[in-house]
């Protein structure tokens, strides 16, 4: 049994149409309503979590697989796992964005982020000092309510961006959606771990 971690939303109707694509029935996915434990096949157990928890599901064993973006996995700084593949769907930037109004040279920037590590090592790299202000979601609303001069977020199609007044002053990285293995459960289930990846591998190529 290989027991999956995927990172519900986005992401887990994404990894459905791969799963889809390669033969395994994902009728059971599509039904389940609010139930958070599904059997596919024989041999797959899939949980359905929020992304920032994939790590901890990884690290107590209770998944093999996680199925989540590299924005998570580099925000938390997690190391105890293998990156086995890119799923190459949940394709989006990290951006430093802000509106019309933002002075880039300004030395006391303040940038409103749920993504504090990225953001630090974004400006150390620049060797530029700002102060970050943690948030959890709507992060655009940053410079419009003025706690902040400018964000850093997740930017996919823009929609976001431009609704709010908002444009991309600087991109920052790509992220897409990785599939990552728990390093013990290589050892443990190498064989039917990757059968499993040499077969999504062929619905991600078509
Ligand atoms: C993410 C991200 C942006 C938005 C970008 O937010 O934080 O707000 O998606 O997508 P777009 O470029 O296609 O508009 P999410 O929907 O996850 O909600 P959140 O604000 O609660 O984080």
């Amino acid at each position: 049994m290989i027991k999956i971690a995927v990172s519900k939303g986005r992401i887990e109707r994404d990894f459905c149409k791969i799963l889809n694509k390669v033969g395994y029935d994902i009728e059971p996915i599509i039904n389940k309503k609010r139930k958070l434990l599904i059997k596919l096949e024989d041999n797959i157990e899939m949980i359905f979590v929020k992304a920032d928890d994939v790590g901890t599901y990884l690290k107590y064993g209770s998944a093999d697989i996680g199925i989540v973006g590299n924005d998570v996995l580099i925000e938390q700084g997690l190391t105890n796992y293998f990156e086995l593949l890119d799923l190459n769907i949940g394709k989006c930037k990290f951006c430093l964005a802000s509106n019309s109004s933002f002075n880039k040279d300004s030395l006391d920037k303040v940038i409103a982020t749920k993504y504090p590590k990225i953001t630090r090592q974004f400006f150390n790299s620049k060797k530029e000092k700002v102060k970050i202000v943690k948030l959890n979601g709507s992060v655009e609303l940053g410079p419009i309510v003025k706690i902040s001069d400018a964000i850093v977020d997740i930017v996919e199609t823009g929609d976001t961006l431009r609704e709010n007044g908002l444009e991309v002053v600087e991109e920052i990285c790509d992220i897409s959606t990785r599939l990552v293995a728990n390093k013990s459960s290589l050892d443990l289930k190498k064989n039917e771990i990757y059968s499993f990846v040499n077969r999504l591998e062929e619905g991600i190529k078509c």
